[in-house]
């Protein structure tokens, strides 16, 4: 077997999580990470049949049975990853039952996953059916993204808009745009269901006044959509409060789209 802490998956883990850390994106234990793993690639490394323990997911995710990942811990801090991946991060593998994970390393102090392991895995559920290279699912606290919440409605179409309107290339970014739900109850099996719904037609769904959800094949693809929207997030809150003189038109951003070659969401141009 070869050393895990060789191992590409969890150098990426490590190096993710202190990217975001270090935006000011998860601030104490916020935000949370899941990465599917594929099984050949991790038996290099472990031993995928045999479970340190078993942990109760609280749900059934039945499709997922067999499937391996490795995910951030509930109540860790990202700011520690990089330097104590054992006790700050897990690898689990779903049981056939689809109610139980299997421990196959990490959590060594006694931890356990995130409490938003039913919106991760649910997620996860939702976007394979989308697009079966879908790997990561990521959640975080961005700072301007988090503060446009409170000053900007509420609404897919208008959010998403606004957000196209605030940088040149956010509607060849997100094309599909960003799926919102208002403020919920977190670490819900709730909030798992209405964020996986959401992900059936976006790979960003905002959290009213919490933070946001991504979904992408890479763990750069993942980041860089939520940083995006939060560099436009940014923009908007930098500007909100001032005359706006110019903007990008809706003929633009068409224009834009037609360009690039992506599939927009037309209806949320006016
Ligand atoms: P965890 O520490 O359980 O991952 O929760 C952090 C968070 O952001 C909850 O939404
Ligand atoms: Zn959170």
């Amino acid at each position: 077997m070869k050393n895990i802490m060789d191992a590409p998956f969890l150098t990426e883990m490590r190096r993710t999580t202190a990217n975001m850390y270090r935006l000011g994106w998860d601030e104490r234990n916020g935000g949370n990470i899941s990465c599917l793993l594929q099984s050949e690639e991790v038996g290099r490394y472990i031993d995928i049949d045999s479970a340190v323990r078993e942990i109760p997911i609280g749900f059934e995710a039945k499709e997922l049975a067999g499937r391996i990942f490795i995910v951030t811990g509930t109540g860790r801090y990202f700011k520690n990853v990089q330097d104590d991946p054992e006790n700050n991060l897990g690898i689990i593998r779903i049981a056939p039952d689809g109610r139980t994970a299997r421990l196959l390393w990490g959590y060594k102090d006694g931890g356990k996953f995130t409490s938003e392991l039913p919106a991760h895995l649910m997620s996860h559920m939702a976007r394979l059916k989308v697009d079966p290279e879908n790997r990561i699912i990521m959640h975080c606290h961005p700072t301007h993204t988090l503060a446009m919440n409170y000053v900007h409605e509420l609404d897919e179409r208008k959010f998403t808009h606004t957000l196209w309107e605030m940088c040149t290339e956010c509607i060849v970014v997100f094309p599909d745009g960003v799926g919102v739900l208002p403020w919920m109850l977190c670490g819900t099996n709730s909030i798992g269901e209405a964020t996986a719904e959401k992900m059936k037609e976006f790979r960003l769904v905002i959290w009213g006044m919490h933070g946001i959800y991504g979904a992408g094949k890479t763990m750069d693809e993942t980041f860089g959509l939520i940083e995006t929207v939060e560099k436009a997030a940014q923009i908007y809150m930098l500007t909100a409060h001032l005359p706006r003189i110019n903007t990008i038109k809706d003929s633009e951003l068409r224009e834009l789209a037609e360009f690039f070659g992506v599939k927009y969401r037309e209806d949320f141009l006016n």
